[in-house]
Order: structure tokens, then sequence, then C-alpha cells
């Protein structure tokens, strides 16, 4: 379970501030497939970076499996998320000039699996992606749908209980854009993986089992049947048709 708790988020001091996130609560349960939705600049990425440890809001809690991400000293924050969680970004993040294997390899280096076991992990996330051909290949030397490929098979390598996805179909032509959907939730129904997607493409979002909506920094709706609101006031959630 995922539960965000009064979180609030501030850019900058005094008469920069500005205030991202502003009192955001819902429980999300495992195995869960969440749309994050909102306009340019509503606060989504802000949410996932305080959701998954990447940011630390000023107030609130993020708990998930019983522990609260927030209280942890930032090296403990970064070996939790190594272990948990995985991430795919919209601009990727790859090491370029490093081999495809390589690039998988770097979550497994982080979270200190040996060298033997890093070995059978790699192989196996590139098989379930389909880029095992092109393990020795150089990162940049990939076309843009297969970058994504790998982006995904460096965020399950670790077989994490959660993944977050910012924008994983943005930059895909539509049928690339469905195979990437398919394995998303392939893995996430087979695997029992939490997935968290911040998505603009309402068509995406509604394959979600929940579509939580942020406008100005605030939760304007959460609909789905693996979701509750907690406070200030509790909701109704509506099953998705
Ligand atoms: N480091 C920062 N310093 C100051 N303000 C920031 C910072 N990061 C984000 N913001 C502001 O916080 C708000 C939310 O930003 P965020 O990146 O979460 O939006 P978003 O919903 O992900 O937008 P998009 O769909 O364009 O990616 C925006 O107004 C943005 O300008
Ligand atoms: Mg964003």
């Amino acid at each position: 379970m995922i539960e965000v708790s009064n979180v609030s988020k501030t850019y900058g001091h005094k008469k920069n501030a500005f205030t991202a996130l502003k009192d955001i609560n819902f429980t999300i349960e495992d195995g869960a497939s969440v749309a994050i939705i909102g306009k340019s600049g509503s606060g989504k990425s802000t949410l996932m970076h305080a959701m998954s440890g990447l940011d630390r809001p000023q107030t609130g809690q993020v708990i998930i499996d019983g522990q609260n991400i927030l209280e942890l000293k930032q090296k403990d924050v970064d070996k939790f998320r190594a272990q948990k969680i995985g991430f795919i970004f919209q601009s990727f993040f790859l090491q370029a000039t490093e081999t495809v294997s390589d690039n998988v390899s770097l979550p497994l280096e982080i979270a200190k699996v040996s060298k033997r076991a890093r070995k059978a992990k790699i192989t196996a996330a590139l098989e379930a992606v389909d880029l095992s051909e092109k393990a020795r290949n150089k990162a940049k030397d990939l076309s843009g749908g297969q970058k994504q490929r790998l982006v995904i098979a460096r965020a399950i390598v670790n077989e994490p209980q959660i993944i977050f996805a910012d924008e994983p179909t943005g930059n895909l032509d539509s049928a690339t854009g469905e195979k990437i959907e398919e394995l998303l939730f392939g893995y996430n129904k087979n695997n029992g993986v939490t997935l968290i997607i911040v998505t603009h493409d309402p068509d995406l979002a509604a394959k979600c089992d929940v579509q939580i909506h942020i406008r100005d920094g605030q939760v304007s709706s959460i609909k789905g049947d693996k979701a509750v609101v907690k406070t200030p006031k509790p909701i109704q959630v509506k099953k998705v048709q």
C-alpha cells in the first residue's frame, strides 16, 4: 500500500516561494495501475517525486510498506528506492555511450547485487522487452522505441514492487506506444507490480484502475476502485465503467 498523507511541497523561499502541492491525501492498493493526470504545471511530476523519495515535501507522510520514507536518511531513501522502485522517465536518462547491458546493470549495482546474479537478471529483463539482440550495442544507437524499451528493462530489472512512469509513451508513435503500454500493463497484471503513470493521454489514463486528477497542486478528483481519499473529507470512490 502507498499512503500519501497531508503532503505539501513549496519550492523557493519568501517572495519566490511557490506551493506546488497542497495537502495531498490518498491511499493506493498494492498492484493497482494509477494514472496521475492534470495540466502542464499542475504538480504531477512534483507529486511523483514526493511519492518515490526522489524529492522531499516540507510536510506530510509517504508510507510505503509501512515505512514512512520521508523519515529515512537520504542514503536509506536511496537504498529503499533501489530495492523497491523502478523509474521510467520521459527523457530516458540513459548512459548514451554505455552498452544496453551496462545501462540495465546500473540499478543492480546501486542495490549491490553480485556480478553473477546481475548477469541473469539483465538477460531476463532484456528478453522481457525483446531487446536481447541489442545487448552489446551502445544506448545512443537505438531507435526511440528501443530506447524506451531499454528504459523499461532498466526499471524492471530489480523486480520492483512499484513502477513510476512519467509520460512513458509521450515521444512515441502510436504503434510503438501501444507496445510499451502492453509491456507496462502486462508487468502490472502478471507480477502484481503497482504501476503509477503520469500522463496527458486520456486513453492511457482510462486503461488504469485509478485516475487521480491534479489541479493547481491539489487533488481535484479520484476515480477508480483501488484508491481512497482519506482526508479532509472522504469522498465516495466511483467504480470505473
Ligand atoms: N525546482 C523548482 N523550483 C521552482 N518551481 C518549480 C520547481 N519545479 C517545479 N516547479 C513549479 O511547480 C509547479 C508544478 O511543476 P511540475 O513539474 O510538478 O508540473 P507537471 O504537472 O509535472 O507539469 P508538466 O505536465 O508540464 O510536466 C509548476 O508551476 C512549476 O513551475
Ligand atoms: Mg511533469
